[in-house]
């Protein structure tokens, strides 16, 4: 648990916290009872997750929204600012498809990612400075990919939403006050419904699917719950001096640190996870 009394009551804001990423995230700062504020499109999933996490007693309140819908974002962030002060925002709703030669992929398609990959972290960051209290420090952390300085046949949407995150966030650093750090992160390779989805493609729409195959195999993926451990700290307790950066959360000085909680808290996290998503 934080020692510092401000902190502890900050709320955190999760876009796409009903599965994967965001559900992990979600898991890990509840067990330490952190307020938070859950948002993701279906409706039945999210009210399913939030219903659970306050069973365990976990500060939980929720809002279905699409993430590049600012009228309801804004009535999320809203609420949010209703539990406490909102201390980390964490833009990670994503999308991989579409996924194809850039010859075959289909316009509105690729206009639809854009939406939610760049719009959505713009909308976001947005909502996020508009709600925050001024004398309390903000963290936001747009969640980024490897794929963001890195192309990949077949990724055209992907590839050119996280590098147009990664810009917009060193913009929004270069824009934002002293109390404010806004960080572009790489989260690490984790095992998810997007991983599952990319394992499942077609080689001529993705030619390096068996390289994420054999990254499964060989047991390389990490559980949504480790990745999350990084995140925390990036939203919780890093140095503001962060701002600006794109950071591989498996490295660059970022830490696992578990915010004085021990072993037994990352466990039950895991159980917390672990049950979710199969009733999923
Ligand atoms: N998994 C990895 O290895 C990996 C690696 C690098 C980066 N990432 C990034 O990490 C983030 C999370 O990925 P994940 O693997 O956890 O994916 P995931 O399992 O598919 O989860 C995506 C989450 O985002 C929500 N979402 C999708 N579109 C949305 C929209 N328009 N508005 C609001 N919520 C939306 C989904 O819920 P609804 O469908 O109900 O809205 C879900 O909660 C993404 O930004 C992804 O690019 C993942």
């Amino acid at each position: 648990m934080s020692h510092d009394p401000m902190q502890d009551r900050a709320v955190v804001v999760i876009t796409g916290a009903s599965r994967g990423i965001g559900l992990g995230v979600a898991c890990w700062l509840a067990v330490s009872r952190c307020p938070l504020m859950l948002t993701a499109r279906d409706a039945t999933e999210l009210e399913r997750v939030a219903t659970w996490l306050r069973s365990q007693g976990a500060v939980v309140e929720h809002v279905a929204c699409d993430v590049a819908d600012e009228p309801a974002m804004a009535r999320a962030l809203g609420a949010a600012t209703a539990m406490g002060p909102i201390g980390g925002m964490l833009n990670n709703a994503g999308v991989l498809e579409p996924v194809g030669p850039i010859q075959s992929l289909d316009v509105s398609a690729f206009e639809s990612h854009m939406r939610t990959n760049v719009t959505g972290v713009l909308v976001g960051m947005r909502q996020a400075l508009a709600h925050r209290k001024p004398e309390h420090p903000l963290r936001i952390v747009n969640v980024s990919s490897g794929a963001a300085t890195r192309g990949y046949r077949g990724w055209a949407a992907y590839c050119a939403s996280k590098a147009a995150v990664n810009i917009m966030t060193q913009v929004a650093s270069l824009e934002a006050d002293s109390m404010t750090s806004i960080v572009a992160v790489a989260p690490g390779i984790i095992e998810t419904r997007m991983q599952r989805i990319i394992r499942e493609m077609p080689e001529d729409r993705f030619p390096d699917v068996d390289d994420f195959r054999k990254l499964k195999q060989q047991g390389e993926l990490l559980h949504p719950v480790d990745a999350a451990i990084a995140l925390a700290w990036l939203l919780r307790t890093a140095p503001l001096s962060l701002s600006g950066r794109f950071l591989d959360a498996r490295g660059d000085g970022v830490l696992r640190d578990r915010n004085g909680e021990g072993e037994s808290a990352v466990l039950r996290a895991k159980q917390w996870f672990d049950v979710l998503e199969a009733e999923a």
